[in-house]
């Protein structure tokens, strides 16, 4: 079904946020990189800025750049009044307050805003959706998702999520996803069946932690690498 807009939250992280919840190393970011659901994320403006290779996929590179911004301004302070209303849920190591966290936001928008046409003519911003993934097999070192798989398991279902995961793989050798959280701050319960499905499946698949905690109790990711 066509995504609509309004019914979306286009909140995107920076690169140095990435590189902390990802553990991305310098070589990591060296790598041939795909980055799915990666919305409004400043990720690929700053690594390509610094002469990264990266591919970001996310259906909702359907709407302008401007059309995008727009929805984001509708929301953003809705959104930071919710996180202010909800103190116990979120820790303020990176981002400083719930102000410092729209700062960060605006910032990261306005780098992708800045950067998207370019961009989506170069083919760094592709249109596409989980579970199906328009690349060949093992075009990309590195697969990556933030802030979607695991976060809507009340949403996307068992299937859904080994589908997704079993495509990441298929176009990259290596997978990371962050964070394995729902919206409600428990661990998502696909993840152990998962991790099981896939090591039966020849992978290896396990949970790291990661120095980026925003949501309380938010620090490990899954790196699942293709078995050799
Ligand atoms: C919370 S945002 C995360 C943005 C970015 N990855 C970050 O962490 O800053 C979730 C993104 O998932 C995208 N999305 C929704 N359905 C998707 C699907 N089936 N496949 C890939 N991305 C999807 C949305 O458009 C949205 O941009």
């Amino acid at each position: 079904m066509a995504m609509q807009l309004d019914k979306v939250v286009p909140f995107g992280r920076s690169l140095d946020e990435y590189r902390r919840l990802f553990a991305l190393s310098d070589g990591d970011l060296q790598k041939n990189v795909i980055s799915i659901a990666d919305g409004p994320a400043s990720f690929n403006a700053e690594l390509t800025a610094q002469g990264g290779s990266v591919v970001s996929v996310d259906p909702l590179y359907i709407f302008s750049a401007a059309d995008i911004a727009e929805r984001f301004y509708a929301v953003v302070d809705l959104i930071i009044d919710q996180v202010k209303a909800t103190p116990d849920d979120w820790t303020w190591h990176y981002h400083r307050s719930p102000d410092h966290l729209k700062e960060n936001r605006c910032a990261a928008l306005r780098s992708f805003v800045g950067d998207f046409d370019k961009g989506k003519t170069e083919g760094r911003y592709v249109i596409g959706e989980l579970p199906h993934l328009e690349f060949g097999d093992g075009l990309f070192d590195l697969a990556l998702c933030s802030h979607f798989l695991f976060l809507y398991s009340d949403h996307l279902t068992y299937e859904f999520h080994l589908a997704s995961i079993r495509e990441m793989l298929r176009v990259a050798n290596e997978i990371r996803i962050f964070p394995l959280l729902t919206l409600g701050l428990e661990v998502s319960p696909h993840v152990a069946q998962v991790v099981s499905d896939l090591a039966s499946q020849g992978f290896n698949a396990r949970v790291e932690m990661v120095p980026y905690e925003v949501q309380r109790g938010g620090h490990q990711m899954l790196r699942v690498e293709r078995g050799s």
